[in-house]
């Protein structure tokens, strides 16, 4: 008899806006990513296999969360039940993460587009987005692997808060206004530009202190080609800060300076579906 064979998959993710503040309540919009993880359980073995970038802020421990606790459903013989998947996959990105906001693997579990807000530990609010923006010409960028994992990061921050509270947190409301732009531009309930909020977001995000001094540079270059690039997820700030969402109306520039850095960059289609069993 041939052994019963089980495969889940789950997206990574990118943040558009809010990341950092998302931790202290702000709001997040955030996206699942055409890049997937995806579990294969054949008898007693298990193959993960993966196009998620790992370890940059594409959400690659979030997706094998997810992923783990949904194959554990389906292995239970247990409802398929969404809820349930991102509660478990919640608490198995705490053991890693110490204080996640729970929108990395909210996001894998549900795909799409997420507002999300963590209002306390018992309550994380999401709504799905339905983007009436085509969003076309969004590329990844990879400027490596930070030293920092995002745990640090996000303790990073938490000392700042703690030594220069005013100041941080005017920071982290401010992101929370451009995160609300970015929903008011997704909503078509305002002509805003695509360049102006990923600037802006990126603006504040270099104010915080989680993007080094390389990718800065980066990203300078970026915007004297005429696009725009932020980091997305926890950042990193000695040497690389892993992923880059970035955006170019004209992307062969983009892909240009990329390739001219020797840096890795690929499209990205946003709004892709969350964890999912495979055939
Ligand atoms: C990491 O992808 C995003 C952070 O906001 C941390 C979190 O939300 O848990 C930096």
């Amino acid at each position: 008899m041939k052994p019963r064979m089980v495969k889940v998959s789950a997206p990574g993710k990118v943040i558009l806006s809010g990341e950092h503040a998302v931790v202290y309540s702000y709001p997040a919009l955030v996206a699942a990513v055409n890049k997937r993880l995806s579990i294969t359980r054949i008898g007693n073995k298990k193959e993960i296999d993966s196009d998620i970038p790992i370890g940059c802020g594409m959400g690659s421990s979030a997706a094998f969360a997810v992923a783990s606790s949904a194959l554990n459903i389906k292995l239970k013989g247990e409802r398929w039940d969404l809820e349930k998947i991102n509660q478990e996959a919640y608490k198995r990105e705490k053991k890693q993460h110490g204080n996640p906001s729970g929108g990395d693997n909210t996001i894998s579990t549900y795909g799409g587009f997420l507002w999300y807000r963590k209002e306390a530990e018992s309550l994380k609010t999401f709504s799905q987005i339905h983007s009436k923006r085509k969003l076309s010409n969004l590329f990844a960028i990879n400027t490596g692997r930070p030293n920092e994992s995002t745990k640090e990061m996000v303790s990073y921050v938490a000392g700042l808060y703690r030594k220069r509270k005013s100041k941080i947190d005017s920071i982290l409301k401010d992101i929370g206004e451009v995160t609300k732009a970015f929903l008011r531009y997704l909503l078509a309930e305002e002509n805003l530009s695509l360049e102006a909020l990923i600037k802006g977001n990126e603006s504040l995000l270099e104010n915080l202190g989680v993007v080094s001094k390389s990718t800065i540079q980066l990203i300078r270059e970026i915007e004297k080609i005429g696009g725009a690039a932020k980091v997305s997820g926890a950042g990193g700030k000695k040497d690389k800060s892993g992923i880059l969402l970035a955006y170019h109306q004209d992307p062969d520039r983009l892909v240009m300076l990329a390739k001219d850095m020797n840096l890795d960059i690929f499209p990205i289609r946003l709004g892709e579906g969350g964890v999912r069993v495979e055939k």
